[in-house]
């Protein structure tokens, strides 16, 4: 074995160190940013230094600095846990170091992450000629199906927007929910669409689009229109009615994008698959890896039902790449990306380790542990849970003030047991909880739910 690699040794060792960890530690970081940069910002030497140094000294002074994001009781944002299958084989795929835009410099990683996409499709129920394209996130698989879309509706207008740009190009609108996220704005912005040009569909309490008003929001405009319904709003988890938004874009010959960010994965629950009623029948899914099918950091999944508009709007070539003539879609034809890591292999990893059922399981376990929380806090009279529980997502707002509200997340942030973070419903201040990993148990909500009472009482009594 050559020693100069002992150093791989050294972090699998201290990686399961950490994830060993993840359940007894306090679940927020310990440091101070200033406190960080204390510990990292080291001399850099011209010499170099010697790696197995390196790595100890990095996951010495990182250590204060790390969040359980990946344990059992991290509720915040929508982050995943990530499975130990996709751990390790992030970890080989950092080892074996594959250029994955295509089948010439990696041809197993990009076989594996062909394999992966087939279960994707499969689990989701999507046809199998659709592409699909391993990304950073949803926000880069946001920017991969409109851009297909994009693709498909100016050529459907006699423009050709990859060889000559929107300029002079027919006013493309888009539409979106009034509580889409964020992301779906950026990646207007990204493609010259235009973040304040979206039209902007009202929305109802739950914050799922008011798919009656769309048709004639539709007919306003004569032109090529793109729709953005969403499965999962990031606050309430509510989901849009897509049945009725697909079929308003099919009268109207619109594209219907669906951001499905984590919701769409509803698909695989038989209790929770009518959420997503009608979904298979939109143009383009955006969803995440990371967040609910708990893979490590970064795997976001672009899917187009047309693989040839996908491929119209990202592939590129050139000399020294030769054409692809496998029936494997690569990455530099699926993705904005041209070298790439294998982000599939992960997927690929967690996927067949979990199995149908264990991803059935998953998705219900964390609804049921998001229920259980809800339940728990809604029997305190100074608790009032603001949203429907569809999914894995949970509103909660104390003693109806933004100030309580806020000190209780800011108390359970600093205690430790647990870790949701803050937004805005409605204008009002809540705690949102976000119950997307494998680790999360029953005890973890209940001790989670009592920990969130317990700083209730504390702010109250000051
Ligand atoms: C509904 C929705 N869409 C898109 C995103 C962006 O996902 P990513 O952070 O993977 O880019 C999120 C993130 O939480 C989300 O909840």
């Amino acid at each position: 074995m050559d020693p100069r690699y002992d150093v791989l040794e050294d972090a699998a060792r201290l990686g399961r160190a950490f994830v060993d960890s993840l359940d007894g530690r306090a679940v927020g970081a310990k440091a101070t940013l200033d406190e960080l940069r204390g510990r990292l910002e080291r001399e850099l030497t011209d010499a170099g230094e010697d790696p197995r140094t390196v790595i100890a000294e990095l996951a010495a002074d990182a250590e204060p600095g790390l969040t359980a994001s990946a344990g059992p009781r991290y509720f915040g944002f929508v982050i995943g846990g990530s499975l130990p299958a996709a751990v390790a084989a992030d970890w080989l795929v950092s080892a074996w170091d594959q250029n994955t835009g295509g089948t010439i410099a990696a041809p197993a990683a990009a076989v594996a992450e062909a394999v992966a996409a087939d279960w994707v499709r499969e689990l989701l129920g999507l046809p199998a000629s659709s592409g699909v394209g391993f990304v950073t996130g949803c926000q880069m698989a946001h920017v991969t199906c409109l851009a297909a879309a994009r693709h498909a509706v100016l050529a459907a207008a006699g423009w050709n927007v990859e060889a000559d740009g929107l300029q002079g190009a027919p006013v493309v609108r888009v539409l979106a929910g009034a509580q889409a996220h964020v992301t779906i704005a950026r990646a207007c912005r990204i493609l010259g669409l235009g973040a304040e040009r979206i039209c902007v569909v009202p929305a109802d309490d739950d914050g799922r689009m008011l798919a009656a008003d769309l048709g004639a929001i539709l007919r306003e405009h004569d032109g090529p229109q793109i729709v953005c319904a969403q499965a999962g709003n990031v606050n309430s988890g509510a989901f849009d009615p897509l049945a009725e938004i697909i079929a308003a874009c099919r009268e109207h010959g619109a594209w219907c994008h669906v951001d499905g960010a984590f919701g769409l994965w509803a698909a695989v629950s038989p209790s929770r698959r009518h959420l997503v009623d009608g979904f298979r029948e939109a143009d383009s899914w955006a969803t995440d890896g990371h967040k609910w099918l708990n893979v490590p950091y970064d795997c976001g999944i672009a899917i187009v039902a047309d693989a040839a508009k996908q491929r119209g709007a990202m592939a590129s070539t050139a000399d020294y790449i030769p054409p692809n003539e496998s029936d494997v879609l690569w990455g530099l034809e699926a993705t904005p990306e041209f070298s790439r890591r294998a982000r599939g292999v992960p997927l690929y990893a967690a996927l067949r380790s979990l199995g149908r059922a264990g991803l059935t399981d998953l998705v219900d376990g964390c609804c049921e542990h998001a229920q259980r929380i809800a339940a728990r806090l809604d029997a305190d009279d100074g608790v009032e849970i603001l949203n429907d529980v569809v999914l894995n997502q949970v509103l909660v707002r104390f003693a109806d003030s933004d100030e309580v509200t806020n000190e209780v997340i800011e108390r359970v942030q600093q205690e430790g047991t647990c870790w949701a973070s803050g937004s805005r419903w409605h204008g009002k201040a809540v705690m949102r909880i976000s119950v997307s990993g494998w680790q999360t148990t029953a005890a973890d909500a209940d001790r989670s739910a009592d920990a969130m009472l317990s700083a209730l009482r504390a702010t109250t009594a000051g």
